[in-house]
This record gives structure tokens, sequence and C-alpha cells, in this order.
């Protein structure tokens, strides 16, 4: 059964693959994405840095905020926001939705 408010959210993931503070690179309809849990709440942003295209995925947490691991960008995993250089611009931040253990969200266009 799917809530109305939900049409176009996407499984991302279960919600116990999610570590609290530990990003998890996820595929979600043919898209790379970062999830991670920052005080019990989840959230995902686009796995691209805005300054060269790096991957985000592999990179560590800095409170909440994910650094780019090529050059040290950081992205606020809350919103997406460059938080500072090289990285000028915000990656995409992604609507999050939580059904029983699993993760679904609804994908921003590039
Ligand atoms: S590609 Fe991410 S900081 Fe350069």
């Amino acid at each position: 059964m799917t809530s109305n408010t939900s049409t176009n959210f996407a499984y991302a993931c279960k919600l116990s693959e999610l570590k609290p503070n530990v990003p998890l690179p996820c595929e979600v309809n043919d898209r790379f994405v970062v999830l991670a849990m920052l005080d019990g709440k989840v959230f995902c942003i686009e796995d691209i840095c805005t300054h060269d295209g790096g991957t985000l995925g592999d990179g560590e947490l800095d409170g909440n905020c994910l650094v780019c691991p090529r050059h040290g960008a950081k992205f606020d995993l809350r919103t997406g926001a460059a938080m500072c250089m090289p990285a000028t611009e915000g990656t995409l931040s992604h609507e999050v939705e939580i059904r029983g253990d699993e993760v679904f969200v609804q994908l921003k266009d590039n």
C-alpha cells in the first residue's frame, strides 16, 4: 500500500543499512546519491561534488557535512549547500521518506 503523497519516491536502501554518522552511497533510478543518518534523521544528497564532479560517497563526515575526498570541499548533508572552497555551488538535496525499514528518496532533477 502506498501513501498518496509518496508517488514520486524511489527505494534507496534498508533503514537498517544506515549507521549513525556513516555516509552510505546508493544508486537510485540510475542516479548516484549519498544517504546519512544525523541525529536519528536521514538525509540524502546527490553524489556529485560541484567543484569538479568528484564522487562524495567515499568522503568522511565532519559534523553535518560530507567532505569531498578529492580537494576537501564540504557539503551540508541536510541541505546540499557548499560550506567551503573549492566548491561554490551546492549539490542537490533530495527529500527522504521512511516507510518501515525502507528508505525512499524523491530525486530532484539535475
Ligand atoms: S572535486 Fe570535490 S573538492 Fe574538487
